[in-house]
């Protein structure tokens, strides 16, 4: 089933044109990938789905709902939980009230009790729940950061580069926890620059080019077709023919 449906997305700031006409959707229960080169236009379509960059065009459709005119609050409650591009959580604020930034406008006891799931969910979370997230090392703030995402019971989490600059067991620990959220059924679009990481938790995924969609469709391939090396490179398919 299909949660989210992107309709020719553009996305300016002033004169330049950072996505133009991007279409795409993603599926329930699954990791849906964007892959691109440096400034593809990949954070830039999250945050058009999101409505936190003015779109020039485009529609949006949430379970088969039109949510176009919807703003970021509107969003999040309709269920879409974005977990920025470098975490953003605030170091200076405890774990414990960056998690309740996920549960804004939400009533203190619910505040609570999605608290209580997180902390039984992530049990060293809870231990640490009353240090500065600064002092969390990158793997970790980035855990605490999709958990923030979660406390708002999202039904579709836009992840921005997780794996940027984690090591190597940090990345496939990431990769664990993406793995564990779409058994409920919550659909992920994640934006990736670590191919491994896609190959590992995507069966689809849509390759951007300087802000248009180059390629699309399952991973294996894209990677055998060389979409994604082509995507990388800045190389578009007709010069290698
Ligand atoms: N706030 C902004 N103002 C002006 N240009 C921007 C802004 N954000 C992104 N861009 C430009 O839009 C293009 C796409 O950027 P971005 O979406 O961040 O790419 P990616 O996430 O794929 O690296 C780049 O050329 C970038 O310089
Ligand atoms: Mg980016």
């Amino acid at each position: 089933m299909t949660v989210l449906t992107v309709e020719n997305l553009t996305v300016a700031f002033g004169p330049a044109v950072a996505v133009r006409g991007i279409s795409l959707h993603a599926e329930r229960g699954t990791v849906t990938g964007i892959l691109g080169a440096n400034g593809a236009g990949k954070t830039t379509t999250l945050l058009g789905i999101h409505g936190r960059v003015r779109r020039s065009s485009g529609r949006i459709l949430l379970d088969g709902q039109d949510v176009t005119g919807h703003d970021t609050a509107a969003l999040v409650r309709a269920g879409v939980a974005l977990c920025p591009e470098n975490r953003r959580l605030f170091p200076a604020m405890t774990i414990e009230d960056n998690l309740l930034l996920g549960a804004d406008g939400h009533g203190r006891r619910e505040q609570r009790r999605r608290l209580a799931g997180t902390y039984e969910r992530f049990g060293w979370v809870a231990e640490r729940r009353a240090e500065p997230a600064g002092r969390l090392s990158g793997g970790q703030q980035q855990t605490v950061a999709i958990a923030r995402a979660l406390m708002s019971r999202p039904r579709l989490v836009l992840l921005d580069e997780p794996s940027s600059g984690l090591s190597p067991v940090a990345v496939e620990e990431v990769g664990d926890l993406l793995e564990t959220i779409t058994l409920d059924g919550t659909a992920v679009l994640l934006v990736e620059q670590n191919v491994h990481l896609v190959r590992r938790l995507c069966r689809t995924a849509w390759v951007l080019a300087h802000g248009e969609v180059a390629a699309g469709g399952p991973v294996a391939d894209l990677v055998r077709t060389g979409a994604v090396s082509d995507a990388y490179l800045g190389r578009s398919a007709a010069s290698r023919e």
